[in-house]
């Protein structure tokens, strides 16, 4: 069948939230996208991940005219607690940082994404396969992909790479330009979402000698909680009551007395890595989101990270279509670098003092738990952890 050529300016591969960010930021500059996704629509919305948004993400969205429902529906967090055992301590964000944080499901921005790009009559494919990047070291680069039994070929000016941590762009980046950087953390996570009352109206951390616990939510009515379960652990081995029993034992009591537990709606284990690939650019194709770095959810960051991505790389595009200069594309890759490094370290470095590890690390775990208590007496300490925690300036 013969091929069915298109043309765009900046094809996007990735339908998740970098992608279609990325698209409803340049079509309302009037830039021209594509975006090619591999799975439905329905299976992108059922993806279940972190709930909070940075202060930066929440005016990058409000300016992309997708923030609306996050300021009717999503929760302004001032703070935040750390508890270690049966002690606690409040992070205070918007005393010592003046910003706070905005808990709303990453499935609800990716909601309001869609809908904002079908208002732009977005030309999305779902359900693409074999997709194929070339020519990106021309002018105009192509990519081919078979869509509905049909083969298309897009002629485009850049290919922006938000295909995740399992998609095929990175694949472009030469082995002998491209550097990975990975570490794999010696625990998991087992989340669930349950239709029960959230335990505290803000988020709390939990170190316990039985692992991590964090106290999460979406909305008044609907819990998100995760305990730290070994790499080992399968989710058959955690019906729903022993999740709540594990959960209440890593709380302090003043919180977990009053817990509502139920039916989880949603129950998974994620395993748990940082991962950068340098350089985010190759020629034409620049990579954003999870195509480029990933991190432990410790620090709510793999969003947030995502869309600095997309403010710096959106910048870019349109500093080339508006004043025809290459300048703040050619330094992409650098500058979203400078961020994600930043952002993966203190994801780690909260991974790190929060989590338990086996009992052949005592010396670490009662350093961590001293660390713990250090922070609860600095004022400084407590300022660095806000700082981050709310986004650092783009
Ligand atoms: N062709 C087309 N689409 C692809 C391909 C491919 N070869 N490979 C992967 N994809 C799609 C996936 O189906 C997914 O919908 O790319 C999309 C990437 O979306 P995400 O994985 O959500 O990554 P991103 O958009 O960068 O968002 C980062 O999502 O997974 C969370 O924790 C992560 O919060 C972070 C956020
Ligand atoms: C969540 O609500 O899913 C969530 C919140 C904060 C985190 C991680 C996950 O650090």
């Amino acid at each position: 069948m013969k091929t069915k050529n298109l043309k765009t300016q900046v094809a996007i591969i990735g339908g998740g939230p970098s992608g279609l960010l990325l698209s409803q930021i340049l079509m309302k500059q009037n830039i021209d996208t594509i975006i090619l996704e591999a799975q439905s629509r329905e299976y992108v919305l059922k993806r279940i991940r972190a709930g909070v948004l940075e202060h930066g993400s929440v005016e990058l969205l409000k300016n992309a005219g997708v923030g609306e429902r996050i300021f009717c529906d999503g929760k302004k967090h001032d703070g935040f607690i750390i508890s270690s055992g049966e002690d606690s301590f409040r992070i205070d964000l918007s005393t010592i940082t003046g910003k706070s944080v905005y808990v709303y499901g990453q499935t609800e921005v990716t909601i309001d994404l869609y809908k904002a790009q079908d208002e732009l009559n977005a030309q999305i494919f779902h359900n693409v396969e074999n997709v194929k990047i070339s020519q990106l070291d021309s002018d105009l680069s192509k990519i081919r992909f078979n869509y509905l039994d049909q083969t298309y070929e897009i002629t485009c000016d850049f290919v922006a790479g938000c295909d995740g941590s399992m998609g095929i762009s990175k694949n472009y980046i030469p082995d002998k330009i491209k550097k990975n950087y990975i570490v794999n953390y010696p625990f998991s996570w087992l989340g669930i979402l349950s239709n029960t009352k959230p335990l505290n109206h803000e988020l709390i951390y939990a170190s316990h000698d039985r692992g991590f616990a964090l106290a999460s939510m979406r909305n008044e009515k609907l819990s998100r909680y995760y305990i730290q379960t070994s790499n080992t652990d399968k989710i058959e081995q955690w019906p729903d009551e022993l999740f709540w029993k594990e959960l209440i034992k890593r709380l302090p009591k003043e919180y977990s007395a009053n817990i509502e537990v139920g039916k989880s709606i949603e129950k998974s284990i994620t395993k748990l890595r940082s991962l950068i690939l340098e350089p985010m650019q190759w020629q034409n194709l620049f990579l954003a989101g999870d195509a480029a770095h990933i991190m432990p959810p410790t620090g709510a960051k793999g969003l947030n990270l995502a869309f600095s991505d997309i403010f710096y790389l959106s910048e870019g595009f349109i500093n080339y279509y508006t004043k025809g200069s290459l300048n703040k594309l050619n330094n992409y890759s650098d500058k979203a670098l400078k961020r994600v490094w930043k952002t993966v370290e203190f994801s780690k470095w909260m991974t790190s003092i929060l989590h338990t590890l086996g009992d052949n690390n005592k010396l670490m775990n009662k350093l961590n738990k001293k660390e713990l208590q250090k922070i609860k007496k600095s004022k400084n300490a407590q300022k660095v952890i806000a700082n981050q925690y709310v986004g650092l300036p783009y």
